[in-house]
């Protein structure tokens, strides 16, 4: 194995700050998706959606996991929505994948005031919760363990050590 570890889940979840803990906690180095596919297109997510849209942005997500997996030894963050795709999907297969389970009302409470998520610009309650009850199945038929994500981010990244094979 290539002892990388990804982190799937909502937006909102805590993938990051849970990613930055573990990998500290494991001495692997930390990577974001999101932060690849800025750096690699020097283009920020919110204005690639904008100018080219969804499908776009999922091709070069779909490019920054590729070229992660490459690497080892690292804790790795992915855009909530990358297990849309399948392609990215199919990458993952076979990866040590930890699912951050959280509830519609922690995603809400936490990102109300965000506005750097294009998906949840001007996003009702009740339509962000659809989108999650929606990928909920795929993040579970892609994980290979699911975490509590409610728990206080020390705990979830203790938890996914504990779960470690
Ligand atoms: C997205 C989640 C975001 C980012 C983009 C799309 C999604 O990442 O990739 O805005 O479709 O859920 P985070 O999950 O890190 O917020």
């Amino acid at each position: 194995m290539n002892n990388n570890i990804f982190l799937i889940g909502f937006m909102g979840s805590g993938k990051s700050t849970v990613g930055h803990i573990l990998s500290e906690k494991l001495g692997y180095s930390f990577v974001d998706t999101d932060n690849i596919v800025e750096k690699d297109w020097e283009m920020s997510i919110s204005s690639m959606f904008e100018e080219h849209g969804e499908n776009y942005f999922r091709e070069r997500e779909y490019k920054a996991l590729k070229k992660i997996i490459e690497n080892k030894n690292q804790v790795v963050s992915t855009g909530g929505g990358i297990v849309t795709f399948e392609k990215s999907r199919e990458l993952l297969e076979g990866q040590e994948v930890y699912y951050i389970d959280v509830d519609s009302e922690t995603v809400y409470k936490r990102l109300k005031s965000d506005n750097t998520r294009p998906l949840l610009k001007n996003c009702s309650f009740e339509k962000m919760s659809d989108l999650l009850s929606f990928r909920k199945k795929i993040y579970e038929n892609t994980c290979t363990s699911k975490i509590d994500g409610k728990k206080d981010p020390q705990k979830v990244a203790e938890d996914i050590i504990f779960n470690m094979s």
